[in-house]
């Protein structure tokens, strides 16, 4: 475990923070509460049928752990009225509400919105839509935050001369298929204040693209001078700058010639991709090729913390990710 972890994790054990794991029944996810609640990380509840979780648990101690039925569940009741509340004017009926109550996703989000949780972590089973849609329905975004994003905190092997120490943030991997300017600005603004908050890290943000500097005239590569500068407005302080290739971004020697007068090109540690295809392949990459550790997704602009896990996730991804959440929790 990388030593960034090791931190979140002994971060996530002092605040104390109920988490909401929805996908109660997988057996990952079983694994993953096990190891939560022995390292005190946080209070889980699991979701699920008891007897089915039990039965997967064995010789696990779930000590400290609580499970929740939906189907059963006392709360569902009152969480099809919240949840009826809060989306009858968009059409839905008390009948509706009351069916989806009983599913994990709606369940988990709505625990927290009562304030029955602190934050709730899916992922494993289901796509990333099905969690995050619930979420962006019934937490909706933070005050004075319009975009829900998404960013990785990637650990490169020890000795990587690039980022902090190894370290970057990677913006939007996860949420945003084809953000506006707009959008673009706020993933940049909030992957910033998340490689502040999580990674321990100030924050020098590229705004990437296929030019460096007007190198190349294209729309695209407009939409991402338009978003830096809507970024230096927002955030007259942050280093930040654009539009900038990845080499330019990343490596001294070529931001001396293709971007000299930049203070961030050639040393950035935040880089914003300019949609969900260039995030999601790039982070894989860098994954999977130079074999980073990807930490995420992270959901940014929540007003509660929800995050959504690869399905691929493993048992200590599962613990990763809801020590981050519970971070995030405590502010
Ligand atoms: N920020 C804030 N609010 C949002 C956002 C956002 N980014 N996106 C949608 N919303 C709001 C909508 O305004 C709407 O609000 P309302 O119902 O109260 O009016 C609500 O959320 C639901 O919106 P929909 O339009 O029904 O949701 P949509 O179908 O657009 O789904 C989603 C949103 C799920 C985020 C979609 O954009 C998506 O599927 N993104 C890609 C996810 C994905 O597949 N990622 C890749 C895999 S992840 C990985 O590899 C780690």
């Amino acid at each position: 475990m990388s030593k960034l972890m090791e931190q979140i994790r002994a971060k996530a054990a002092a605040a104390g923070k109920r988490i909401v794991l929805a996908e109660g029944e997988e057996q990952r996810v079983i694994d993953a509460a096990a190891a939560i609640a022995r390292e005190k990380i946080a209070q889980v509840t699991l979701l699920g049928d008891e007897n089915a979780i039990r039965a997967k648990s064995k010789g696990l101690d779930l000590t400290g752990a609580r499970i929740v039925n939906p189907q059963t569940s006392d709360l569902r009741a009152p969480y099809a009225e919240l949840l009826y509340e809060l989306r009858k004017d968009k059409g839905m009926d008390k009948e509706q509400a009351f069916r989806l109550a009983a599913d994990p996703l709606y369940f988990g989000v709505l625990a927290v919105k009562a304030g029955h949780a602190d934050g709730m972590v899916a992922g494993c089973v289901h796509a990333t839509g099905d969690v995050l849609r619930p979420a962006l329905q019934i937490i909706k975004t933070a005050p004075g935050i319009s975009t829900v994003s998404s960013c990785f905190v990637m650990v490169l092997p020890e000795g990587s001369p690039y980022g902090d120490g190894g370290v970057l943030v990677f913006g939007d991997c996860a949420v945003n298929p084809d953000p506006t300017a707009e959008q673009l600005a706020a993933i940049a603004v909030a992957s910033a204040q998340s490689a502040k908050s999580i990674a321990g890290i100030e924050p020098r943000v590229a705004m990437l693209s296929f030019s460096t500097k007007g190198s190349a005239r294209h729309e695209l590569a407009d939409k991402v001078i338009a978003a830096t500068a809507m970024v230096k407005s927002l955030r007259p302080g942050l280093d930040v700058d654009g539009e900038l290739q990845a080499d330019a971004a990343l490596v001294e020697k070529v931001a001396r010639l293709k971007a000299p007068e930049s203070r961030v090109a050639g040393r950035a540690n935040v880089l914003i991709f300019p949609d969900l295809q260039a995030g999601n392949i790039g982070y894989k990459l860098v994954q999977r090729l130079a074999g980073a550790e990807a930490v995420g997704p992270i959901c940014q602009g929540f007003n509660r913390p929800v995050n959504d896990l690869s399905r691929g996730a493993s048992a200590e991804d599962i613990v990763n990710v809801t020590a981050i959440t519970a971070v995030q929790a405590a502010g």
